[in-house]
């Protein structure tokens, strides 16, 4: 069964929103196979956001990740890598449809919220950085 990382950004922590999150991934029918609130350390939002290591918002987007607790997930659900993606809406919450995570809580894209992987590469990689096995339920 496919799996993807999710994670509630620093801001929907702060704000309250991981509860209604999480409600609209569950309602969809994805099942949390692994969940934990943490704080990220500089060397693992480096090791995560890398390959944007180059891009003018890398420092502040490490800054902002590294702010406040995230509650980091892995769901499992059939095609839920492409399903989650769609549900988060657009990385610019700007041109997010409305009934999209971003569409409906975010307005700037330093903080959209939530963040899933993008393809089945990132996923695996992603889950490997954030999971050890044994913190798996299912
Ligand atoms: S890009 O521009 O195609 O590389 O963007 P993307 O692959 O979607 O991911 C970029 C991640 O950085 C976050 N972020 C920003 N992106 C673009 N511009 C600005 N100014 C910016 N600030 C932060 C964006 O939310 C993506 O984070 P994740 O966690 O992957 O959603």
């Amino acid at each position: 069964m496919e799996r993807t990382f999710a994670m509630i950004k620093p801001d929907g922590v702060r704000r309250g929103l991981t509860g209604k999150i999480i409600q609209r991934l569950e309602d969809k029918g994805f099942k949390i196979v692994a969940l934990k609130k943490m704080r990220i350390s500089f060397d693992l939002a480096e090791e995560h956001y890398g390959e944007h290591k180059e891009k003018p918002f890398f420092k502040p987007l490490v800054e902002f990740i590294t702010s406040g607790p995230v509650v980091a997930m892995v769901l499992e659900g059939p095609g839920v890598i492409a399903e989650l993606r769609k549900m988060m809406g657009a990385t610019n919450p700007a041109d997010a449809l409305p009934g999209t995570i971003r569409g409906d809580f975010a307005t700037t894209i330093d903080e959209n919220v939530i963040h899933g992987s993008a393809n089945e590469a990132d996923a695996e990689r992603e889950i490997a950085l954030f999971f050890r096995p044994e913190e798996f339920v299912s």
